[in-house]
């Protein structure tokens, strides 16, 4: 299916901070059409803009307000700096400051038209790369601090497709639930099939969905699990972590398929839904009624079978996987480079001392719109976002259902990249997005 972007952020959340802001446009329009910089730096430099335009730069006591040329000359600076260095605007470092200035001095870095700058230019260039490290290094705060634009991106339509249209090392965490390829729910998700099943269950023949035993549902799921990981693996910058539900007894598949494809297995955590569920083991009388032996054989295998149930213990928890994309270096290596591959400590759970592999949170209580059946808890979302992913970041969830991690991501601050293949499910979390923003 041709992928296809929703929305981004729902327009009732965007306050219209860009209208009438003509000198912000027109240097956005000038930074969209230059190719030597990246998408990431280019989202960087609009919303450093953005800040600069909308709040005063503070200097000791007084305040002024940065007009519309220095903004333009801000965006040609910063593109310049981070094209002629190669990198990131994010990632500049002290050093490569310095060199830049020597190379500018030394008439290495010429102007977009092909000729060395003139000295005044040269020198006001170094004043303006010198304040705006400055700002960014945090010293100083002349300034606004770094604000990064948050959007809720939803995509209807197979991630299988679209995940390959994301870039590459883009996100910073993926957090999902997949289809579990148990019966029925598995990437042909059909919420008919699975209703009509669902009124059948209780006799053999008509079991619940997902309790039907059959060993080909791992290996499908794994084969499947797999594509999926690798463009995980690919948009995920290194050191990001991928957290992933899974039915406990296909959780050494997700596993494996995770490994397989780069992810190292760093832990399994349990959601632990509270609330006693029901008791799902079978009492096997009823095959012992269909054998053709004597009712005097039968009640004494009944007698001896008494208590005896299919292995199927009251369910209380859901298993996580834990997986990380390797790091580059050391932990503080990774993190200066790419901000992640630390969890915030501080971050608990219903007031537990520290974060915790068990995490206890009731199960969701549905909206009456929403009919999805698999309807993961905000809460737990939340608290998994903020351990892992600081603001701004973006999360990633290739099966997104009725939106719950694009809800926890909103309501963190952090940015989500949501995709669902299910029309009705995208319309169901698009009104849950509208309802938690207000
Ligand atoms: C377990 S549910 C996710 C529920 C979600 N956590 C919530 O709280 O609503 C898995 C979802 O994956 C979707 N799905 C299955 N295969 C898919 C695919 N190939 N691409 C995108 N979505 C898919 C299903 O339609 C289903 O809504």
């Amino acid at each position: 299916m041709q992928s296809q972007q929703i929305q981004s952020i729902p327009d009732e959340f965007k306050t219209d901070i860009y209208k009438g802001q003509t000198h912000y446009l027109r240097g956005l329009d000038k930074l969209k059409r230059d190719e030597l910089i990246n998408s990431v730096d280019k989202d960087l430099i609009i919303n450093f803009i953005r800040e600069c335009t909308l709040s005063k730069t503070v200097k000791g006591k007084s305040k002024k307000k940065i007009g519309p040329a220095r903004c333009l000359k801000y965006i040609e600076i910063l593109t310049r700096v981070s094209s002629w260095l190669d990198k990131s605007f994010d990632r500049i470092t002290g050093k490569d400051i310095e060199e830049f200035i020597e190379a500018l001095e030394g008439d290495k870095f010429l102007s977009r038209f092909g000729k060395p700058y003139a000295d005044e230019t040269k020198a006001d260039i170094k004043k303006s790369v010198k304040k705006l490290w400055k700002w960014k290094d945090g010293n100083g705060r002349v300034y606004p601090e770094l604000a990064r634009k948050i959007s809720i991106d939803l995509w209807e339509g197979n991630c299988r497709q679209i995940l390959k249209d994301l870039d590459d090392n883009s996100v910073q965490l993926t957090l999902t639930d997949p289809p579990y390829f148990l019966e029925k729910l598995d990437d042909n998700w059909d919420d008919n099939k699975i209703k009509k099943s669902k009124a059948k269950a209780g006799v053999v023949g008509g079991l619940p969905v997902g309790m039907k035993f059959d060993p080909r549902q791992g290996v499908a799921f794994q084969k499947f699990f797999e594509e999926i990981s690798k463009e995980i693996y690919r948009v995920l910058v290194p050191g990001a972590f991928f957290i992933s539900f899974s039915q406990p007894r296909l959780f050494h598949r997700m596993a494996i398929a995770a490994e397989n494809v780069g992810f190292e297995i760093r832990d399994m955590f349990a959601w632990h839904y509270t609330k006693k569920t029901q008791f799902k083991a079978f009492s096997q009388n009823h095959f012992v009624d269909k054998m053709k032996i004597s009712a005097k054989r039968k009640k004494q295998i009944k007698l001896e079978l008494m208590g005896r149930k299919t292995a199927q213990l009251r369910p209380q928890f859901e298993a996580l996987m834990l997986a990380q994309k390797p790091k580059e270096g050391t932990c503080v290596d990774n993190w200066l480079k790419w901000k992640v591959g630390l969890i915030d400590s501080t971050k608990i759970l219903n007031g537990a001392g520290s974060p915790s592999t068990v995490m206890p949170v009731e199960k969701t209580i549905k909206e009456l719109y929403n009919v999805h059946l698999s309807v993961k808890p905000v809460g737990l979302l939340r608290h998994l976002i903020e351990l892992f992913t600081v603001e701004g970041q973006v999360v990633l969830d290739p099966f997104l259902g009725s939106g719950s991690t694009a809800i926890a991501a909103m309501l963190t601050g952090r940015g989500c990249i949501g995709i669902e293949i299910n029309p009705e499910y995208i319309k169901i979390a698009k009104q849950r997005l509208s309802k938690a923003g207000k």
